[in-house]
């Protein structure tokens, strides 16, 4: 673990940045050297990113986004200053040929030994329900299954630890479009309603316990729920982490208050589509179509890999308190 809070990070990385040959230009924004070009591209750069102290990594899940990571973070962590410190899987069969032995992590409560400074969960929602809460005393945490947030115990305590101890509970965008404006209308106190819609192909929904009874894979576009976000997550908590994504950003509306729909649709057989309207009492108002790329069956949408990863290089510590990033 880099050992140092917060603050101690911040002025690590601001000595680290510090270099009287480059200038910061207030009007572009960019560290600038002598010919006025970025510094952020320059080689002195990525030496000084990586002589930096690294970002120790720990991933929780290996399906398909805990693979993508892990594979990113082996591939172009050591100049992005990521290093993978453990990987987690209910089965460890699947780690054994791609992962080095020493980064297996057999039992998930033994991970504050391996010194994260940010974990990863991209596993399933009762992960963050059984161990949310021991990971953020020690840990960052970028929740990839959100929709664990709909239980409103678990959501406020999850808060409550992260203010605790100063850690920050991320909270990735996925396949949101536009998920930092809705939070700055939200916190304007502008916003009024939000709703969200994903269609997608049948063969991408996996639904538990309570779907409709009329659920077929038959052809044709279908509504399959349509209500608050608080209900759809049960319903549905692997196909709606966009949606609880939103919910989080609209925290004035909460998930009671954030209206989804799902609607399967066998004519999207190559893309999922994510629509969400937004409205203000000043009467402004939003409305955004997201197509997703994605193969039938493929729950995630492939430019939600993509974002994981962005996401992922935003971790660096904002406080205790919850961040989309
Ligand atoms: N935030 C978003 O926008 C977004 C986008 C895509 C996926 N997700 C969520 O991220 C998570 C991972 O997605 P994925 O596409 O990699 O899924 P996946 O099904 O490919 O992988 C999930 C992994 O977790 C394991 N797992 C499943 N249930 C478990 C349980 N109860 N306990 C322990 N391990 C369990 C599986 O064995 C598998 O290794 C899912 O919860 C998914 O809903 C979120």
């Amino acid at each position: 673990m880099c050992g140092c809070s917060d603050s101690e990070w911040v002025t690590k990385s601001a000595v680290s940045y510090f270099n009287p040959e480059h200038s910061h230009n207030p009007l572009s924004g960019k560290l600038e050297g002598a010919k006025g070009t970025d510094w952020r591209k320059s080689e002195d750069f990525r030496d000084t990113m990586t002589e930096m102290e690294p970002i120790r990594v720990g991933v929780v899940g290996y399906g398909h986004l805990g693979q993508y990571l892990v594979e990113r973070i082996q591939t172009e962590g050591t100049k992005l200053g990521l290093t993978l410190v453990f990987v987690w899987n209910r089965n460890t069969d699947k780690l054994r040929d791609n992962v080095a032995q020493e980064l297996i992590l057999h039992n998930l409560s033994d991970f504050a030994n391996r010194g994260a400074d940010v974990i990863v969960e991209v596993c399933h929602p009762k992960v963050v329900k059984d161990f949310g809460v021991q990971i953020l005393s020690e840990a960052h945490f970028l929740v990839g299954s959100p929709s664990a947030l709909s239980d409103p115990h678990l959501n406020q305590q999850l808060r409550q630890t992260a203010e605790n101890h100063g850690k920050t509970l991320y909270v990735p965008s996925g396949a949101l479009w536009g998920g930092q404006d809705i939070q700055r209308l939200n916190d304007s106190g502008a916003l009024k309603t939000l709703f969200i819609r994903m269609s997608k192909h049948p063969s991408c929904f996996r639904l538990t316990g309570d779907e409709p009874s009329d659920w077929t894979e038959a052809k044709g576009r279908r509504v399959l729920f349509n209500g608050s976000v608080a209900e759809l997550c049960p319903i549905a908590p692997n196909n709606v982490n966009t949606m609880a994504a939103a919910a989080i950003a609209a925290g004035s509306l909460g998930f009671a208050g954030v209206q989804g729909e799902i609607v399967s649709d066998t004519a999207l057989c190559d893309y999922h589509v994510v629509e969400v309207e937004v409205t203000c009492a000043n009467g402004f108002s939003v409305n955004t179509v997201r197509k997703n790329p994605a193969k039938l069956g493929a729950v995630t949408g492939s430019a939600t890999y993509n974002s994981f990863w962005s996401s992922l290089q935003l971790c660096k510590g904002h406080g205790g308190r919850v961040h989309l990033c």
